[in-house]
């Protein structure tokens, strides 16, 4: 069987929390670790630039995001890890893909359609506040995905329709010009757990409800104390599977151990104590790449060289590519 190309983006706002860690990272890093897939990943800093207007915000995620893959043992010299705005190749493609992508296909992206819904229902002009940033965010997200040949783009579902639109735009392409691009697939992970937050929703930075993932031992443990509980009482049977204690734990713990809180749990274990178990286990998972993670941001000459191979590497890919595109659509040297 040939590889598979698997690609993904990471936008750069925000600190990564155990949702991301569980949802996104720890399976990525498993897939880069199988000899049939070759994996791109990579810091979407130009996507932040539409959801962030903050520039030390953007610059301390980045970091944060790239000091968090590392910690957790990416293997950068089998996966391809780089930043997106190291890539000239991608902003370019994107202006390509503009000049091909119907505006008609832009208009039913959801979240820009969820923009003009908001500014309706509150009398505003349909248009306040959404830049063309946000408009053409997937027609970026289409160069990122067709730079590299990806035949796979794991993502959550609320992105499944972008990659549709990547897919769509390139068949468009392929048929008006040259056969450049490959149709790339969205990849849903159904099996991994979305983890619930302090209040029991999602674990969201838009719910302000996030257990950061390398929170110092003390606030890891205050953070978990304050997981919403309901108020039964030492002894009384609790219900596990309407529990996000438990919840975090079955994320963290074997099948073994998650049976065993479950018993513990119909026999009435004290939410006290089950927070100190799920703390001492979520601690101990997370100590060693915690140490790595803080060296990492003391040292961010490292990230940066890490990254700056990434891109080396990435390039490779996007240039030629690049230079084919170029050429199909006319945009070439006279002799
Ligand atoms: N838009 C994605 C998100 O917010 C991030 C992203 C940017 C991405 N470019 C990508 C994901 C390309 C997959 C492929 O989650």
């Amino acid at each position: 069987m040939s590889t598979q190309r698997v690609l993904t983006g990471i936008t750069t706002t925000g600190t990564p929390h155990l949702g991301n860690f569980v949802g996104a990272i720890r399976p990525a890093i498993a897939a880069s670790n199988d000899p049939a897939v070759e994996s791109f990943l990579f810091l979407a800093d130009y996507h932040a630039l539409i959801k962030c207007q903050d520039p030390a915000q953007v610059r301390q995620s980045s970091k944060e995001i790239a000091a968090t893959w590392l910690a957790l043992g990416l293997d950068t010299e089998r996966a391809v890890f780089y930043r997106q705005s190291d890539i000239p190749e991608i902003p370019e493609l994107t202006w390509i893909l503009c000049c091909n992508a119907a505006k008609g296909l832009m208009n039913r992206a959801h979240a820009y359609k969820a923009a003009v819904q908001a500014n309706e229902e509150a009398g505003e002009d349909p248009d306040f506040g959404i830049t063309m940033g946000l408009f053409s965010y997937p027609v970026l997200m289409a160069a990122d995905i067709l730079m590299f040949g990806a035949h796979q783009v794991p993502v959550g579902r609320d992105q499944i329709q972008h990659v549709e639109m990547a897919r769509d735009i390139a068949q468009r392409f392929n048929h008006n010009f040259a056969p450049l691009f490959t149709l790339p697939e969205a990849v849903v992970e159904d099996h991994v757990a979305v983890l619930q937050g302090l209040d029991g929703r999602k674990m969201s930075k838009s719910y302000h409800n996030t257990i950061p993932l390398f929170l110092p031992e003390k606030q890891l443990r205050k953070a978990i104390n304050k997981i919403k509980t309901n108020l039964l009482e030492p002894g009384e049977p609790k219900d596990a599977d309407d529990s996000t204690v438990f919840q975090i734990w079955s994320a963290f713990a074997s099948a073994q151990e998650t049976a065993r809180m479950r018993a513990d749990f119909e026999s009435g274990i004290a939410w006290g104590e089950a927070k100190r178990q799920l703390f001492e286990l979520v601690n101990e998972q997370l100590a060693p790449a915690r140490e790595r993670y803080e060296a990492l941001m003391s040292d961010p000459a490292h990230i940066e060289a890490v990254l700056k191979r990434g891109a080396e590497r990435a390039r490779e890919h996007s240039a030629p590519l690049l230079a084919q595109v170029r050429k199909a659509v006319g945009i070439a040297e006279m002799c």
